[in-house]
């Protein structure tokens, strides 16, 4: 098959082409209504069909000859524990688990948020939400109380899921306080907790409120797949915009069932029984799609892995993954790769493991810098495919699709449009702009399958932040361009969205919290350029008049304030105290001017600008400071 026939027919009958997708899945009833749209105009794939996606994902391979395989390897060099589930006893785990969650009272579309380690408890506890057609809303154990405390708000969780730690390195991080804090936090209280008591960190329980997940399951009995239509949500994630508020990408049941398990074989080139590892977190869109949801669909083995690609215990730990279990696709963030290769720089570690069934090597969640990529390929000798996605799409728009056509590697792009995704390059006023003209990223809709159909209760919030921009269109965030190959280079981000570590952070958000320390009149939040994370954020303040704070201790005291707002993870480490920031005669501070500026890059004044000595004057304070080289 050549991606250019499989391409064109998603463009020219789309309906035709994701309605003979949906048949390799096991539907209770099959859609009729393949795509539609709702009052408010917005698309929908497979509205009226009738389905359990925990069902398609477990269930479904058991009745079907796979009971015996593995399907969840879990693998935690922090505990030193590994683990087996077959299909068989992870549909009985996920079915038991449904059923303490019923007797809970949960039912069809409630919400059940699970804040959790990278344990199997964290992917049972999302099964048993959707095989009872509840909504789970899954929260990366890094985020802070506050944090939590927005999506408890937002999402009105009946139940929330816990552990009583999570384990980073050699640190234990309870997240037993740090839920309690976001409940009090919250004006929404959720009517009951569950702790899944660890032996590293025992949590006190709340009488009435919190129950110990071993304690329920004893007496839980199985619950059954509860049926839900192909447009019932199966979860909300929320993710950073460009406001403090974060988005909750709302995922429906079928389009997302469809193009997962399309992904496994076009993009991936897995088959049943293979094993797929996403080395990332469930917290994390990819680890919603691929540790959970893709490879569970197609009738692979996944792996759990709570560790690092280094210090657990070296950079070969990804590598001996890979031989121990016979990884055939292999997914990281590039961040990942560089801190390997930072570590093990002639690849002594790769080496030394068999890494002969490992056919690819993938990554997305922020650009693959050709560097890494080169030196990843050269030494493993495997295909190193970059793939460009978003929280919102939940799949790859562009990819290498290797189970369809594999396609020359070219360094810096993410290759092609995956079947689906209309990718156009546009301008300011929405004009499509001519090959190789770098603009914005835009996807002409519909959108394919999986894509988000909406915000958690907020439409307007999804029109005005996606669909408004260009008429027709939706509008990505990212900049980039098409080159004469119809290869997209996806450059970074057109707003205030920050990529760390393969981590969508908001520097808005940053913002907020650095302007509520009691010494700051203003801030900018911009992202420095750095070797191992791609990006992290740096803070320029302006005192308050009188302010007596000197910038050692204003440091300390935001980078203390970043951690307990939003987390580690922001990675929020200088801030440098400045006399004005620059802005537009309106207001609008330059924050773009400010980036390029502190990345030693030229960088553009608008006209109207309000005082054209502020920026070199900048510019020279962070010279003297050894920040601009
Ligand atoms: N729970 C609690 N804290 C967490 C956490 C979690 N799940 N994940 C990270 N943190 C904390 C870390 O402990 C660290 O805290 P510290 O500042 O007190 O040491 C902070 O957040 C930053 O963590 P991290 O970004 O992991 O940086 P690091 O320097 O510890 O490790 C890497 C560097 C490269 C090993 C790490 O960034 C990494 O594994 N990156 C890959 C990311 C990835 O897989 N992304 C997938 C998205 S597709
Ligand atoms: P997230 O929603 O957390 O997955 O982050 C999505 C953002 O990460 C995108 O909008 C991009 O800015 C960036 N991103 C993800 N994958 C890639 C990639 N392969 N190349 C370039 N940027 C990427």
């Amino acid at each position: 098959m050549s991606y250019k026939a499989e391409y064109e027919r998603s463009m020219k009958d789309p309906e035709g082409f994701w309605k003979d997708k949906a048949e390799s899945l096991s539907w209770y009833k099959f859609p009729e209504r393949i795509l539609s749209q709702d009052e408010h105009g917005i698309y929908h794939w497979f509205a009226d069909g009738e389905m359990n996606t925990a069902y398609m994902a477990l269930d479904y391979h058991v009745e079907n000859g796979r009971g015996d395989n593995i399907a969840i390897i879990y693998d935690s060099p922090v505990t030193d524990t590994k683990a087996k589930y077959t299909y068989r006893e992870l549909r009985d785990a996920v079915a038991k688990t449904a059923g303490m969650l019923a007797g809970l009272g949960v039912e069809k579309g409630d919400r059940v948020i699970i804040y959790m380690p990278m344990i199997p408890e964290a992917v049972i506890s999302m099964l048993a939400t959707a095989r009872l057609g509840a909504i789970h809303s899954v929260v990366f154990g890094g985020f802070a109380a506050p944090e939590l405390a927005q999506r408890i708000e937002d999402a009105q969780p009946k139940v929330m899921i816990t552990a009583s730690c999570g384990i980073e390195i050699k640190k234990v991080i309870e997240y037993k306080p740090l839920l309690d804090k976001a409940i009090d936090l919250s004006s929404h209280k959720p009517q009951s907790c569950i702790i899944f008591q660890r032996p590293q960190a025992t949590a006190s329980l709340i009488e009435g409120r919190d129950h110990d997940w071993n304690t329920l399951m004893a007496t839980a009995e199985p619950a059954d797949c509860v049926p839900v239509k192909g447009i019932d949500p199966l979860y909300i994630l929320y993710t950073s915009g460009t406001t403090g508020k974060p988005k909750g990408v709302v995922r429906e049941n079928g389009g997302h069932a469809v193009a997962l398990n399309y992904s496994m074989s076009a993009i991936y080139n897995v088959a049943p029984g293979d094993v797929y590892w996403a080395a990332s977190d469930v917290g994390w869109v990819v680890g919603h799609s691929y540790i959970v949801y893709g490879p569970l669909l197609h009738g692979c083995t996944t792996i759990v892995y709570e560790g690092k690609p280094i210090m657990t215990p070296d950079a070969g730990a990804f590598w001996r993954i890979c031989e121990e279990y016979g990884v055939k696709a292999l997914f990281t963030a590039p961040t990942a790769f560089r801190a390997i290769k930072k570590d093990d720089p002639n690849a002594e570690m790769l080496k030394k493991y068999d890494l002969s069934k490992l056919l690819t090597i993938f990554s997305a969640g922020e650009r693959l810098d050709p560097p890494t990529q080169e030196w990843l390929m050269a030494q493993s000798g495997k295909p190193v495919i970059d793939h460009w996605w978003q929280t919102e799409t939940g799949w790859g728009i562009t990819a290498n699709l290797q189970g369809v056509e594999p396609m020359p590697v070219k360094l810096g792009s993410s290759t092609v449009p995956t079947p689906g995704f209309n990718v156009q390059i546009l301008d300011e006023n929405g004009q499509e702009l001519p090959t190789g003209e770098q603009g914005y990223i835009a996807l002409k809709l519909p959108l394919p399958p999986s894509c988000l159909a909406t915000v958690w209760g907020d439409v307007e919030k999804f029109k005005s932040s996606y669909l408004q921009t260009f008429d027709g269109y939706y509008a990505s965030g990212d900049g980039g361009y098409i080159d004469e190959d119809g290869y997209v280079f996806v450059m970074g981000r057109v707003d205030d969205v920050i990529n760390v570590a393969g981590h969508r952070l908001s520097t808005g958000e940053m913002e907020e919290v650095v302007g509520s320390h009691p010494m700051v009149a203003e801030c900018a939040v911009v992202a420095r350029d750095d070797d191992l994370k791609g990006q992290i954020p740096m803070g320029l303040v302006v005192l308050k008049t009188g302010a007596d704070i000197d910038e050692a201790t204003l440091s300390k005291e935001l980078v203390q304030l970043i951690r307990s707002s939003i987390g580690a993870i922001a990675c929020y480490k200088d801030t440098y105290i400045v006399k004005r920031l620059p802005k537009t005669r309106s207001g609008k501070i330059l924050r773009k001017s400010m980036r390029q500026m502190v990345n030693g890059q030229p960088y553009a004044v608008p006209s109207t600008i309000d005082d054209v000595s502020i920026m070199p004057e900048i510019e020279n304070l962070l010279r003297e400071k050894g920040v601009i080289q």
